[in-house]
C-alpha cells in the first residue's frame, strides 16, 4: 500500500538522519528511562526556559521505530510550550489507542499511527514520549 511504504520511509528517514541525537555538553535536565519489554534505553536531556522547551537531544540504543520515535518526538517540542508539549504527548497516546488523531502541527508523527496494531512495538515507539513526560516531571520539580 502506497501509504505505508510512505510512512516507512518517513520512519527511515528519521532513523538513518535522526534529528538531536547525541547529548549536550552541559548539565541540562537528564532522564533515563528503558523499554522494560527489551531493555533498550533512552536518555533525554532538556532545556526548558520560561515554560518553553528550548531544546531537546536524545541518545540510546533501540530499534528503529523507538530510535525514529525520539527524532520525531524531539523535533516536534522544540521551541513549544510545557503544555504543548504535553499536549502532543497526549495526541501521541491516543494515536497508539487507534484514534485518528490530527498532527497538523508536526505530520511525520503519523508515520507512527500503524504501530498500534502491535503491542510490544506500541511501547518502542511510546518510550520516548515517556521520557519527556518524565522529563516535565522532574524539571517542575526542581522549580517548584
Ligand atoms: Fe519488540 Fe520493541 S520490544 S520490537
Ligand atoms: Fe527495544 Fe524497540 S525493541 S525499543
Amino acid at each position: 500500500m502506497q501509504l505505508d511504504d510512505l510512512y516507512r520511509r518517513v520512519i527511515m528517514d528519521h532513523y538513518k538522519n535522526p534529528r538531536n541525537r547525541g547529548l549536550f555538553e552541559d548539565d541540562s535536565l537528564k532522564v533515563e528511562l528503558n523499554n522494560p519489554t527489551c531493555g533498550d534505553r533512552i536518555t533525554l536531556q532538556l532545556k526548558v526556559e520560561d515554560g518553553r522547551v528550548k531544546d531537546a537531544r536524545y541518545a540510546g540504543e533501540g530499534c528503529s521505530i523507538s530510535m525514529s520515535s525520539a527524532s520525531m518526538m524531539t523535533e516536534s517540542v522544540k521551541g513549544r510550550t510545557v503544555e504543548e508539549a504535553l499536549d502532543l504527548a497526549g495526541r501521541f497516546s491516543r494515536l497508539m489507542q487507534g484514534e485518528e488523531v490530527n498532527f497538523d502541527d508536526y505530520e511525520d508523527i503519523e508515520a507512527l499511527a500503524g504501530v498500534n496494531k502491535f503491542p510490544a512495538r506500541i511501547k518502542c515507539a511510546t518510550l520516548a514520549w515517556n521520557a519527556l513526560r518524565k522529563g516535565i516531571d522532574e524539571e517542575e520539580r526542581q522549580h517548584s
